[in-house]
């Protein structure tokens, strides 16, 4: 399987358009590079495509990317795109898909809601763009040849859709993990998950390449930074650090392990960063836009 890091970023991308923080200063000055709202694309030929999440960036990010350019007058490598929630940083891009050229739509039938409840979406033709509802645990071929399987994954509704009590570890269609599967090798894209659980352990444990939730490095993050009131628990997000933490989370998984969706105030994203050390030091790798692995 070949991964290509559409975006690494998370929701409002690195820099962020309204914020003035160390990183998005420097990602601004070019003394640390920018980065997309989170997509990765994958595909098993290296000429069909799968895109997970349809970042608001999408237009840019193929741009950016050979391997998403158009391969007629008008055709393109993205043979499917799938949804892993209903939040804007994952859904805003289909609406740059939307100049009539087929591809397939995967996701919840919760998630799919979410667009039909959001006629703006309808711009996106279902004559070309058939909506495949998937349920859950059951695989089904994403692309020819690669095998995809959705999965709950303790989160929450999306941002937009919260009412006055939001249930953030939420289990069921609203936030899903992938498993793809080659046949060969095994790989999980988490974008978001507010808990590892036992249970979420034990089911990516045949993991060859892990994608994960790297919004935060620490839960008190957009307070401490002064950027936002809300713990990465409440948006549904777990921190790297800290006992309950990803890194000591997934530490006995034998997998290579990527974070991806990384809020623009985390402090990986600076290269000297005793926080970026940490990671690294732990066997992680950091996703940046452009970075292409193979399993
Ligand atoms: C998130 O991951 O928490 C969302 O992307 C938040 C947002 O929509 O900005
Ligand atoms: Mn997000
Ligand atoms: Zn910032």
């Amino acid at each position: 399987m070949k991964f290509l890091v559409l975006g690494a970023a998370a929701g409002g991308g690195l820099p962020q358009w309204n914020c003035g923080c160390a990183n998005c200063n420097d990602a601004r000055a070019g003394r640390i590079p920018p980065a997309g709202q989170s997509s990765l694309a994958v595909s098993v030929d290296g000429a069909k495509w799968a895109i997970l999440n349809a970042s608001p960036d999408i237009r840019q990010q193929m741009q950016a990317s050979p391997q998403m350019h158009p391969t007629a007058l008008r055709d393109t490598p993205v043979g499917a795109v799938l949804l892993t929630n209903g939040d804007i940083d994952h859904i805003a891009g289909l609406l740059s898909l939307r100049e009539q050229t087929a591809f397939d739509l995967y996701a919840t039938g919760e998630i799919l809601d979410v667009l039909a409840q959001n006629r703006i979406f309808d711009a996106v033709s279902r004559d070309k763009v058939s909506r495949v509802s998937v349920a859950l645990d059951q695989p089904f071929d994403v692309l020819p040849g690669l095998l995809a399987t959705l999965f709950a994954v303790p989160g929450k509704v999306p941002l937009f859709m919260e009412g006055a009590q939001v249930q953030t570890d939420l289990e069921g269609e609203q936030t899903v993990g992938v498993r793809l599967s080659d046949g060969h090798r095994v790989a999980y894209y988490i974008p978001g998950c507010a808990v590892v659980t036992d249970a979420l352990l034990d089911r990516i444990s045949d993991a060859d390449q892990v994608f994960f939730d790297g919004t935060l490095w620490d839960d008190d993050e957009m307070i401490r930074t002064g950027t936002g009131g809300k713990t990465g628990r409440r948006m549904g997000h777990i921190p790297i650090s800290g006992p309950d933490g990803s890194i000591a989370r997934l530490s006995g998984l034998q997998a290579a392990k990527t974070f991806i969706h990384i809020n623009n105030t985390n402090p990986i994203w600076q290269p000297d960063s005793p926080e970026r050390a940490h990671v690294i030091g732990n066997g992680w790798q950091i996703a940046g836009d452009g970075q292409e692995t193979e399993i």
